[in-house]
Parts: structure tokens; sequence; C-alpha cells
């Protein structure tokens, strides 16, 4: 399986800090976030043929950083999204990088706690399907809704639904089998003017292929000043900073 990281966009909700830099390039704790994404890649589904793509203007930035990604364990890849025209549009352009193989694509902001992920995804099998990973969430009206029958299988998938039908996000992780390409193909963009991943992923659904595995770990998309303070957080509980010699900084009383 190869993988596919999209960090493109514009970063409009964390601007001023993407005025100048990729949402991706900026540091959760010592880390920049799109390090993230690539351990999620690595470590859980043991992928190292990664495709990056990003805007012009920034994949510079992700090159100088990442170099071959030989650093991190993994063989990278860039690509050039001109325009922030959508998620699934950034997807297209890793069609022949992908070569038909079935392919993993993480959103370049989602982080998740990757030991929980594996241990969510140990029964996964090769698969004609897609998978979708849902993780219940305080404020769905943020994501891609699934609506879920009796027996637990996703019937629909709304974007940003202004009344949600169930308390789940469909997360940035998907997993396609190569016939995701024609789907892409067939996208009309939508009243926001973007290819959304969620049509292609609703196409999945339409013809009964369509997975779900719900994830009960940390999972974050931060891309908003809050949940990127939350990852912070988090990071920072996961990380040796409580017990380092400096952790009284943690303190923030004076
Ligand atoms: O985080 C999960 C959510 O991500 C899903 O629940 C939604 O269904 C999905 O649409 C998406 O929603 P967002 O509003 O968070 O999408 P956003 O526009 O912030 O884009 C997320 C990432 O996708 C971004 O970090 C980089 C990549 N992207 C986005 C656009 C619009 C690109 O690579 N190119 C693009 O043109």
């Amino acid at each position: 399986m190869k993988g596919i990281i999209l960090a493109g966009g514009k970063g409009t909700r964390l601007r001023p800090a993407t005025l100048v830099m990729n949402k991706h390039l900026i540091p959760i704790l010592n880390k920049p976030m799109v390090l993230y994404p690539i351990e999620t890649l690595r470590d859980v589904f043991g992928i190292k043929d990664i495709l990056i793509v990003s805007g012009g203007d920034h994949i510079g930035g992700f090159a100088e950083f990442l170099g071959d990604g030989s650093e991190y364990g993994v063989e990278l890849t860039y690509r050039v999204q001109t325009q922030a025209g959508g998620i699934a549009q950034a997807l297209a352009l890793a069609e022949n990088f992908a070569q038909g193989e079935s392919i993993a694509v993480i959103l370049g902001d989602n982080i998740f706690d990757a030991k929980a992920l594996k241990k969510s995804s140990k029964n996964l099998k090769k698969s004609n399907n897609a998978t979708l990973f849902l993780k219940e969430v305080p404020d769905a009206e943020r994501f891609g809704v699934p609506t879920l029958n009796q027996k637990g299988k996703i019937v629909k998938i709304t974007e940003k639904p202004q009344k949600p039908d169930s308390s789940y996000a469909v997360t940035g992780l998907y997993l396609y089998p190569g016939d995701v390409f024609k789907k892409v193909k067939k996208l009309k963009p939508s009243a926001r003017g973007e290819l959304e991943i969620t049509d292609v992923n609703q196409m999945y659904v339409q013809e009964g292929k369509c997975n779900d595995i719900i994830f009960d770990g940390f999972w974050s998309d931060a891309g908003t000043p809050a949940s990127l303070a939350r990852t912070v957080l988090w990071a920072a509980e996961q990380s040796d900073i409580g017990t380092a010699d400096d952790s009284s900084y943690l303190r923030l009383s004076p």
C-alpha cells in the first residue's frame, strides 16, 4: 500500500500564523505537524512510499525540512496543487503515483494516537471497499458526519451538517481501493467550489462498498486555534516534557 498526505489548502482558520507558513509545518511541541501523519502511515500501516501534495508556494518548505524522507524512515515524493480546489482535487494529483494500487490517504492536519489506531486497525483485511475511521466528537457539525443504520453501517455522509444525524466525525484518514480515481473524475464542485472528499466517500456508501471502524483513541483535526491548542496539550502529555528538568515551565502561575 502507498500513502498520500494532503497538505495543501489555505489554512484560513489559523491566520495570521498561516499567512506565510504552511499550516502543516506549524510545530506541535518540537515536531512540525506533518511528521504526525507521516508517523501514522509508517507506524500504523507500515507504509514507506509516501506522496505529499501541497501548494506551489509551500512545497519547497516541505522538501527543505523532510528531504527524501530517509531521516524519518520513509521515501517521499512531492506534487504541487496549483489551486486549493478541495481535498478530492488534491487527491486526483496522486493518480500516477498510486499506479492502480490501494492507498491510504491522510489529511496533513489530522493527528491520531498511532498506538490506539494500530489496535483499532488490527483486523483490517485487503478489500475492494473503502474504509473510513469514525470518531465520536462533541462538535460533529464541523466535520463530515455519517448517518448510521441500526447495525452501525453508514447509509449516508453529510459534509458539515447544521443538524448532525450522529455524533461521529468522519476523520481525515481514508483507505481506498485502486478505483478511487475513477470516482474522483466524476465529481462536480460543491456549493463552496471545491471537489469534496465526502462526495467520493458517499459514492462508496451508495455502492454498498464502504466499511467503517469506530476509533476511540485521541484524534484531532488541528486546523483551528482551539483544536491546535488541544493537540499541543495532548502531545505534551505523551512526551517526556512533564518529567524534564524544566517541567516547572508547564505551570502557568507566576
Ligand atoms: O478532519 C476531518 C475533516 O476534514 C472531515 O470530517 C471532512 O469531511 C473533510 O471535508 C475535512 O474538513 P475540513 O474542513 O477540516 O477540511 P480543510 O479544508 O480544512 O482541509 C483539510 C486538509 O486537507 C488540509 O489540512 C490540507 C488538505 N487540503 C485541503 C484543501 C481544501 C488540500 O490538500 N488541498 C485543498 O485544496
